[in-house]
């Protein structure tokens, strides 16, 4: 289990358990580059707190420690965490960017090597008009140039149709699952309104599984030997199950 405070696991950690999971995550992205470039990617659940804005940045991380140049976009624009994730200002953002009131490299953070942040910005009261603009996706395909990977933040689908509309300019969607915080009445409703929508899933992160504490200390990442071979398996599994669903529809 993640705690508060370690949520940048993959760089605090890099040899636990979770952290390895995110790499699993991203291998498994970057396998699915084959019939299309996996480079705009957004981050959604069906409730809040599952887990997505952590998501984000620890996959923004394990890309990084590839050398890949990410940009990691907060879309969260009603309830946005990354700059207190990150411990950043979130003065000017996105939502100034757009509206013509910054230009982008005023605003553009890079907490790590390569890793670059556009905080929330300014709230604003209209939301939904704003993730539907035009303005957002050319500057979103316009960033393409620059970044391996654009990774997007987004408020949960079940509350609020934005993830589902920034699906459409994405080339990728990863569904962010925690262990029994969703009931299968309300998952199946996403699912059918991700279909209804043609997003294109690529992938379901599970993460809050329980973890078998016999097996660790409280943070789950130190074994013995003699444990390693039986619980490897099932610690991985424990933190994040990595992109499973096999969806290859296309918009
Ligand atoms: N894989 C994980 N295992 C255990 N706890 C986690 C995991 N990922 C995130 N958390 C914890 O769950 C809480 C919510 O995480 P996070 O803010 O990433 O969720 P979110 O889906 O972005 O929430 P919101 O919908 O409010 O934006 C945080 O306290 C975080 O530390
Ligand atoms: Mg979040």
């Amino acid at each position: 289990m993640l705690r508060v405070g370690d949520e940048l696991i993959t760089l605090i950690d890099p040899d636990a358990p979770a952290s390895e999971a995110y790499r699993t995550l991203r291998t498994n992205i970057l396998m699915r580059n084959f019939d299309r470039d996996m480079k705009v990617i957004n981050i959604i659940s069906t409730t809040a707190q599952e887990g997505k804005s952590t998501c984000v940045l620890n996959l923004a991380m394990v890309y990084a420690q590839l050398q890949k140049k990410v940009l990691v976009i907060d879309l969260d624009l009603r309830m946005p965490t990354i700059h207190k994730k990150l411990k950043l200002k979130n003065k000017k953002g996105i939502s100034d960017i757009i509206s013509h009131q910054a230009e982008f490299e005023e605003v553009v953070l890079q907490p790590y090597e390569n890793v670059d942040v556009i905080t929330a910005g300014t709230k604003i009261p209209f939301a939904s008009e704003f993730i539907q603009s035009n303005a957002l996706k050319e500057f979103i395909e316009e960033r393409k140039k620059e970044y391996d990977l654009i990774l997007l933040d987004c408020p949960p689908v079940g509350l609020v149709t934005d993830g589902i509309v920034a699906a459409s300019y994405c080339d990728g969607t990863i569904l962010v699952c925690a262990s029994n915080r969703n009931d299968r009445k309300e998952l199946l409703r996403v699912k059918d309104q991700l279909e209804q929508t043609q997003v294109n899933v690529i992938g379901i992160v599970m993460t809050m599984m329980p973890v078998q504490r016999k097996y660790y200390n409280s943070y789950g990442y130190r074994y013995s030997d003699t444990q390693k071979k039986t619980t490897q398996k099932k610690k991985k599994n424990s933190i994040i199950s990595s992109i499973t669903k096999k969806s290859d529809k296309k918009k």
